[in-house]
């Protein structure tokens, strides 16, 4: 039987482990998740090799007769399984900590795709009975709740998409994930954080602002140094309170 945990008022100390960090090319996002604790990035735009963290390179792959050889989606989930199972019998300093979609915008195209090809269709919609969609939706939200569940911090890296608007002439910015993809990622993140650079060249200055909060986080609660760190790095992450209190806290010490 099911034991009912007690009524009471918890005191949670929460710390953000899910991260959406979206800016245009080149503003740092890459740059940013690889110095989160030991990350794997799973990339998806083949220059992988530029970056200093160790990755995969998610695709589906055809054989000769047009068919799936190599499925994206048993390749995420082939990876999944390895973190789950391999990556805790791994020495401590050989343990991902951290694992980085780069980029889930790419990612679900691929299911997408490996979905499609799978069908023997060109488009979701040709799936009769909407069971295309019903299929799509089932493997990212298993994707996202799988990564969720594993013992790591998770980051979802996006494109930027500026809309401007014919009438006003005001331009805005979002995340080019598409926006019911969006919530189904999103809805399992703590933190929304918007890359931008100001600047060219050598004189390009590289700025982080958090876009979203799960809830108010303060900085005494998060355990991990380099996190922490990192964290300090975006605007609007803490309260400024909390920051100096912290300071003096370490300061006193
Ligand atoms: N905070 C930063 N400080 C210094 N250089 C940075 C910073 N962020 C990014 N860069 C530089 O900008 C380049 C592009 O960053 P990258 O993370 O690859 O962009 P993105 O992933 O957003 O396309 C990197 O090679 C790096 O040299
Ligand atoms: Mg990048």
């Amino acid at each position: 039987m099911i034991n009912l945990p007690k009524v009471q008022t918890l005191k949670p100390k929460p710390q953000p482990r899910n991260f959406f960090i979206w800016g245009s090319p080149m503003t740092g996002k890459s740059y940013f998740a690889s110095y989160f604790p030991n990350p794997l990035v799973l990339n998806t735009d083949g220059n992988s090799e530029q970056g200093s963290a160790p990755s995969i390179q998610i695709r589906n792959i055809r054989g000769e007769n047009g068919a799936l050889k190599q499925s994206a989606i048993k390749q995420l989930d082939d990876i999944i399984t390895a973190l789950q199972v391999d990556n805790p019998k791994r020495s401590a300093d050989q343990q991902f900590k951290t694992i980085v979609i780069d980029v889930i915008d790419d990612i679900c195209v691929m299911i997408e795709q490996a979905i499609c090809l799978d069908a023997g269709v060109q488009a979701l919609s040709d799936i009769p009975y909407g069971k295309g969609y019903a299929m799509f939706n089932t493997a990212l939200q298993q994707f996202v709740m799988d990564l969720k569940a594993l013992p790591m911090n998770v980051i979802y890296i996006s494109r930027e998409l500026s809309i401007t608007d014919d009438n006003t002439g005001v331009t805005t910015y979002e995340p080019s994930l598409k926006t019911k993809y969006y919530n189904i990622v999103n809805g399992n993140c703590d933190v929304v954080i918007r890359t931008k650079k100001i600047g060219d060249g050598q004189n390009a200055s590289y700025f982080r602002e958090v876009k979203a909060l799960r809830t108010m986080y303060n900085p005494a609660n998060i355990t991990d140094h380099r996190i922490l760190q990192l964290l300090e790095s975006c605007s609007g992450m803490f309260k400024k309170e909390d920051l100096e209190k912290l300071q003096q806290k370490k300061e006193s010490k």
